[in-house]
Parts: structure tokens; sequence; C-alpha cells
């Protein structure tokens, strides 16, 4: 039977990531902010009764980290109200959600990557009201899944990848943050990876899911220009300097190790992840041939 699936946030770098890899027993029902937005209630009702999906994927967020500090209400209002409204109509309708949250819901202050199941404890707005909107979620849902990624990028939408190419075709030197590490995650192997918990309706709970491995944002600066220039998306290499945090300051703070454990994903999904240098040189693959589209 085909499972009918409500993509909300379907214009952001994971929304259009699930329209692209949903398999041949999902019918994909996106729906862009303009099309449907999540804080309205009267709106989500009244487009579950019109599309009556079997599942719901929670692509939409604010996510605008350091513009969150001085618009706490507004990081509230999409990240907390909307979420709740999706889960209670999922509720009320029988209906499972995938939700998305973040790393930033960690200080940072670890040393392993976090477990699903470790203490939360965000730096800022945007992570404070990410974690806000797990717990809604759960309260309404508890049979929810919410998948927390970090690092997101792909040939949609703004993110790191993209900037740093633009400034690299720009300038000859950049400074990029050496003391902040994480893992990157391109968002087409995310969104395959939200397939496939959504193939399990079983599944419940909080999972992690990004690419495999470790990198500071230095790190991944070089391989963005090493991999651009094998692919001929740089003509000239950039002279690349690792700085420290402290001396790039950002209205939010970031958590200097954001790295999430996913063995439960893996476990129940019953696949390997991909290295993030792998997936990058994907994902550059990916944007080269849609610039030359
Ligand atoms: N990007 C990252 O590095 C990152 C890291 C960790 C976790 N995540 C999480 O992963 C998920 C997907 O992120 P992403 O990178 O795909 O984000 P994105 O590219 O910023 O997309 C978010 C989408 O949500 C839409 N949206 C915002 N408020 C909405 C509302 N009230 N109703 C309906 N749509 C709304 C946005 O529309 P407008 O553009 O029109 O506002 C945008 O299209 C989010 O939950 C995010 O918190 C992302």
């Amino acid at each position: 039977m085909t499972q009918k699936v409500l993509v909300v946030g379907a214009g952001g770098q994971l929304g259009q990531e699930l329209q692209r890899t949903s398999g041949p027993a999902i019918e994909c029902l996106p729906r862009t902010r303009t099309q449907l937005d999540i804080t309205d209630r009267t709106a989500v009702a009244q487009c579950f009764a019109s599309v009556e999906p079997h599942l719901v994927i929670n692509g939409a967020a604010y996510t605008a980290v350091d513009k969150a500090e001085s618009d706490a209400d507004a990081a509230q209002c999409g990240n907390v109200v909307g979420p709740l409204a999706l889960a209670q109509a999922c509720a009320q309708q029988g209906v499972k959600l995938i939700h998305l949250s973040t790393d930033f819901v960690f200080d940072g202050r670890a040393s392993q990557p976090y477990k699903p199941d470790a203490p939360t404890s965000p730096l800022g707005e945007y992570g404070r009201s990410k974690r806000a909107g797990e717990l809604a979620v759960q309260s309404a849902l508890p049979q929810a899944v919410i998948l927390r990624t970090g690092w997101v990028y792909s040939s949609y939408g703004s993110n790191f990848v993209k900037t740093m190419l633009r400034l690299m075709q720009e300038k000859d030197d950049l400074a990029v943050v050496a003391d902040q590490i994480g893992t990157p995650t391109w968002a087409q192997g995310l969104a395959e990876a939200v397939w496939g918990f959504a193939a399990r309706p079983q599944l419940s709970g909080i999972y992690h899911w990004s690419d495999v491995g470790v990198c500071s944002w230095y790190d991944f600066a070089v391989a963005v220009c090493e991999e651009a220039l094998a692919l001929g998306l740089l003509v000239r290499p950039v002279n690349i300097r690792p700085i420290l945090a402290t001396e790039y300051p950002t209205p939010a703070p970031r958590p200097a190790y954001s790295v999430l454990d996913k063995t439960s994903s893996w476990r129940d999904l019953a696949v390997a992840g991909v290295h993030w240098r792998q997936q990058l040189r994907a994902m550059l693959e990916d944007y080269k041939g849609l610039q030359h589209g």
C-alpha cells in the first residue's frame, strides 16, 4: 500500500531532499511555508483533513541560530508552537510524526559522542527552543520519532559548504574556526535516514543522525577546497588559516564539541552510515550537476 506522507517545511534543505529521495511506496505531499505555516492551527487542521496523511515529517524550523538570540519569541513560535500543533493534530488523527531536532541541545562540554539519552543543556535561544520543541512533541505524541542532526548542508539553501565555495571563489585567504568539533551531514543522506524511519512505524523516541567521522569547521573548509578543486568548481587553491572561536565571535554561542552517537539509528535502520568526506564529494558532484544542468 502507498504511504501518504505530508512533508512540512518542504522548501528547506531537508524538505527538498526528502522530495528527491522518496521511494515508489511513498506518495510525498510537500508543503512549503507559504502553503502551510505550521504555527497556524486552523491551517494545520485543514491540511490534515484534505490530505489525510499516514505520516507527517516536520522539516520546518526556525533555523537562524544567531538571529534567535535577539528574537527568542520567533524561535519559540517556529520551534515549539508549530511542532506542538503538528504533534497534537497527529495525536488526534492517529498519525505518526517524524520531527527533526539539533545537536545544539547539548552544551558541547563532552569529550565523547552524545547518546540520545545524554542530559541536554542548550547554550543559546535556538537550542533552547529546539529542546522545548522536543519536549512539547513528546508530551503530545509519545510515539513520535525525534531525529537530532547537525551541520546540515545540501545543494539547496544556504549552508557552510556553499558559503565556503563562494568565499573561496572571491578571496585568496580565509580564516576558519578550528576548535569546534562536530560531524557534517549531507541533507540527502539525512533524508534517506528519515525515509528509513518512515518505513519502520514501530520505532519511536529520540535518535541521532549525522554522517560518519568527526572534524572541525577548519577541516571541513579544507576538504571543501580540495574536493572543489578536484571537481573544477574552484580554479585555484585558497590559503585557509585555522583560528579560535574566540577570534570569530557570533551572537549565539556554539558547542565546542557536538558529535552525536548514531549507534541506535544504525542498529534500528540496519545501515552503516557514510563518512562525511565521501558525502561532501557526492554533494559537490550533485551541486555541479545542478549548476550545469
Ligand atoms: N541546518 C542545519 O545545520 C541543522 C543543524 C541541526 C539541526 N537542523 C534541523 O534540521 C531540520 C531541517 O533543517 P534545514 O537545514 O532543512 O532547515 P532550513 O533549510 O532552514 O529549512 C527550514 C524550512 O522551514 C520553513 N519554516 C520556517 N518556519 C516555518 C513555519 N512556521 N511553517 C512552515 N515552514 C516553516 C522555512 O521556510 P522559510 O525559509 O520561508 O522561513 C524553511 O523552508 C530543522 O528541524 C533544523 O532545526 C538543521
